[in-house]
């Protein structure tokens, strides 16, 4: 099994270019089942899990072509396997994304229910009661989902709690249906309106996203697309804390700012010096010590709970104390283990995570057991004294491109090593 060795105490410097949000091109890669017509992006990023989402729609009979430029081209007009197989589903949960596609182009889909995951119960019957409203038959046995339709109808569905994946399938589900949909308490991430954007450059009729009301006029059918991926806003916001907690200046490229506005007013609050453009971002601590902030994380435009880690890490070393809190998912503080092994000193206390900032952490074996929570222990580690091992880090790979490579670039010093 890989690992990362990390010897911290480098001062992060230098620029970056972001690369494309894996939470937008899941749902936009699962998108391209809706039509028969060509479908062409840019800037997916090559993650592991875009490789899952990839394998699972040829597994369903979607030929899947990458130009000598990495730009990816999707045909899926003759699709003969209606499934979601529990091997693919149960090591990324977003294949629960092809479900609203495929019930609303062929009427039917069997998808495996996702099953436990190391960041809470992750439960996805929003995604069934939303199809269910629009017709759907959904029956739960063996594992799957299996759910047939003879056409969606539109209508109003109202979400009891913000799902963003929960949001995005009941849209794709309604474009192809009978009549309007309304989705209220709608996800307004940022990702959410990205998959609108490409569904609506296929020729679907979606209005108010971005709004907590989406409306959604079903048509006949979809056309083709080229359409060009949003960056991602939790990458960058990662190599941001990364730069803060080595208390360095960076500036990332790529990046539209506006998605990131909770994050930069705690970086401010942190004490960094933060630069925008239209599609860049800069950071300087000037050398200085973070300060400890407060996070409660909730849906966006709220602090996101995919950055709940990182800011963890950051504050075990900032001066003073914060308090933070997670209520998006139960069971998301599993960092906070690892983080106690480098010499942390951080309570738990049901939601909330109490952080008393120490002078320094040091490096320890660690084992990285989520996406985000590698991130946040990679961060640490990069401000840790000596050299800390970083083990499972197949769950970093899932999300980040070339994430060694890239801190490397700033000046950090990261080995992957093998067994
Ligand atoms: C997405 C993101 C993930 C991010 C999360 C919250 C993708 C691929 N993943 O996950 O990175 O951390 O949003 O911003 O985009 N819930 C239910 N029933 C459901 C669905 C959700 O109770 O049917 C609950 C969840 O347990 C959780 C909350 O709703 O407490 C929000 O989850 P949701 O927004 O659906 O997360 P994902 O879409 O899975």
């Amino acid at each position: 099994m890989e690992k990362l060795k990390i010897i911290g105490g480098e001062r992060l410097s230098g620029e970056l270019v972001v690369s494309g949000a894996k939470n937008a091109a899941l749902p936009i890669l699962a998108g391209s089942l809706l039509t028969s017509k060509i479908v062409s992006l840019k800037n997916i990023p090559q993650l592991n899990d875009i490789a899952t989402m990839l394998t699972l729609l040829q597994s369903m009979g979607v030929k899947v072509l990458f130009d000598e430029k990495m730009n990816l081209q999707l045909d899926a007009a003759s699709i003969d396997t209606f499934c979601a197989p529990y091997d693919l589903v149960k090591t990324m949960r977003a294949s629960i994304l092809v479900l609203g596609p495929l019930l609303s182009r062929f009427g039917q889909a069997k998808v495996s229910l996702p099953g436990g995951c190391a960041i809470g119960a992750r439960p996805v019957n929003f995604h069934v009661q939303g199809l269910k409203a629009m017709g759907a038959n959904i029956s739960v046995a063996d594992g799957y989902i299996n759910a047939s339709a003879d056409k969606l109808h539109g209508a109003i569905i109202e979400f009891s709690k913000v799902s963003v994946t929960g949001t995005q399938n009941i849209m794709m589900a309604a474009t192809l249906a009978d009549g309007k949909t309304v989705i209220k308490n709608a996800a307004r991430e940022p990702e959410v309106i990205d998959l609108a954007n490409f569904l609506n450059n296929l020729g679907a009729k979606i209005t108010d996203v971005g709004n907590d009301q989406i409306t959604i006029i079903g048509v006949d059918s979809l056309q083709g697309s080229n359409y060009e991926i949003l960056s991602d806003r939790i990458e960058a916001g990662t190599y941001l804390v990364a730069a803060a907690i080595t208390r360095g200046k960076i500036k990332l490229k790529k990046i539209n700012p506006n998605n990131l506005e909770a994050v930069i007013l705690k970086l401010v609050e942190a004490g960094a010096i933060i630069e925008v453009g239209d599609d860049w971002i800069s950071l300087d601590m000037q050398g200085k010590k973070p300060k400890s902030v407060d996070i409660k994380t909730l849906p966006h435009p709220g602090f996101p709970t995919d950055m709940q880690a990182q800011f963890c890490a950051l504050n075990s070393v900032a001066s003073g104390l914060a308090v933070v809190e997670e209520t998006i998912f139960e069971n998301r503080f599993q960092h906070i283990n690892e983080l106690h092994r480098m010499g942390a000193s951080i309570e738990i206390d049901g939601k909330i995570a109490k952080i008393k900032g120490i002078k320094q952490l040091t490096a320890a074996p660690v084992m990285a057991t989520d996406l985000r929570a590698s991130a946040g222990l990679i961060i640490a580690a990069l401000a840790a004294k000596g050299e800390t091992i970083i083990d499972r880090i197949y769950h970093i790979d899932r999300g980040y491109e070339r994430i060694e490579e890239k801190l490397n670039q700033l000046g950090a010093s990261i080995t992957r090593e093998s067994g």
